[in-house]
């Protein structure tokens, strides 16, 4: 059999390896091994997910979660060489751009065992994100890249990375909307207090979370919206937000980080997307939504460019008039951008024909 050895960690992960998975159990020379790092922890960021969308279980769980970024990344790469030295894998893929993402493409590329890189060729050109980091070096070292969009094979090959190894094959998170969406939309769940139109919104990113006033200003803003306000509150924001004693407006409802599914059927329900994730960016797309974008930079930019999604930094004006734009739009524009929901199909047989060859 064909090893395979899978790394994730972090929440967006869970939801990627998904569809991959579900795709390679139709090549049966495969055996695939889910290697969770233990990067999320929390049985609401990670044990729902695999839950929720049926993964595989993990065959290890590394357990290193909460450190330091050096000491994470560090503790990841001893403890997948230990592994690896065991098992000895033939492939190792890795998604997106965690720090469980680099330690599984170091230390796979440093005991010669081919990466394989989903969701390669992003960049928002701010190497002080560790996302940002994580995915240059991952895609440097990685022996076939899988670019969700035809700008990051572009990208890629700006950056020197071409040939028959860099392949678009679409957005794993679009095949996964699409394939989990009617589950979604059925889901016998209602929101505790939630009663009106809401705006769904969620901030995790250290730029935000360990700045006081950026947060401020977002919360300001949040606060002067006419609507409720969802808000599921990542671990991170949670102690932060602790930490500053910042009181967060009365029109703003809290949560527990949400399952997927959950996820997505608020998407449906809400009027709008106020984030400063990478992925509901997307999906707030997906599912028909505006959204407004707390960051600085993005890396779908074929969102920003197209007026579906608006980048306006922390500052409450810019996010309020954002609003405003939003209100007065006719419609979201179809885009092509992210395939056709077989990006799973086209990963694995790109698998196929560069390693397996069955
Ligand atoms: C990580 C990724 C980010 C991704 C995000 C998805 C990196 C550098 N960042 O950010 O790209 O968008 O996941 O959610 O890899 N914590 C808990 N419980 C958990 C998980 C984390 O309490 O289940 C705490 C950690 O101890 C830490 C903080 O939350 O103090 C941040 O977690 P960390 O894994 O460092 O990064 P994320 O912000 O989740």
């Amino acid at each position: 059999m064909f090893k395979i050895h899978t790394v994730v960690g972090a929440r967006p992960q869970f939801i990627k390896a998904a569809v991959v998975s579900r795709e390679l159990l139709t090549v049966g020379t495969v055996e695939e091994s889910i290697i969770h790092t233990g990067q999320h922890y929390d049985q609401n960021m990670s044990e729902v997910f695999f839950d929720e969308l049926s993964i595989p279980k993990p065959k290890y769980n590394l357990e290193i979660g909460g450190k330091s970024h050096g000491k994470m990344t560090g503790d990841m790469m001893t403890a997948l060489e230990e592994l690896w030295m065991k098992e000895k894998p033939n492939l190792i893929l890795v998604y997106g751009d965690t720090n469980s993402t680099l330690a599984g493409a170091l230390a796979a590329a440093k005991m010669h065992i081919p990466v394989v890189h989903v969701e390669a060729g992003l960049r928002s050109f701010n190497k002080k994100m560790p996302e940002e980091v994580n995915r240059i070096l991952t895609d440097h070292v990685s022996e076939l890249l899988l670019c969700p969009t035809p700008r990051a094979k572009e990208l890629l090959e700006s950056e020197g990375i071409s040939g028959e190894k860099v392949v678009h094959s679409g957005d794993v998170m679009y095949d996964a909307v699409l394939f989990y969406k009617d589950k979604a939309l059925n889901l016998d769940w209602q929101l505790e207090g939630l009663n009106r139109n809401f705006v769904l919104c969620t901030l995790h990113r250290a730029e935000n979370t360990d700045s006081e006033e950026r947060m401020t200003d977002i919360l300001s803003a949040i606060g002067d919206l006419g609507e409720q306000v969802v808000l599921p509150l990542h671990p991170r924001t949670k102690k932060l937000l602790e930490l500053y004693n910042l009181t967060l407006p009365a029109n703003v409802i809290t949560t527990e980080p949400l399952s997927y599914l959950k996820m997505i059927k608020l998407l449906s329900d809400c009027s709008f997307v106020i984030t400063d994730s990478g992925g509901l960016q997307k999906e707030s797309y997906f599912m028909g939504k505006y959204c407004i974008t707390v960051r600085d930079e993005t890396e779908w930019v074929e969102l920003t460019e197209n007026n579906v999604n608006f980048l306006v930094g922390s500052n409450k004006e810019k996010i309020l008039e954002a609003v405003n734009e939003i209100g007065a739009a006719k419609g979201l524009p179809i885009l092509g951008h992210y395939g056709d929901g077989s990006a799973g199909k086209s990963i694995v047989n790109n698998l196929v024909r560069m390693f397996i060859n069955e």
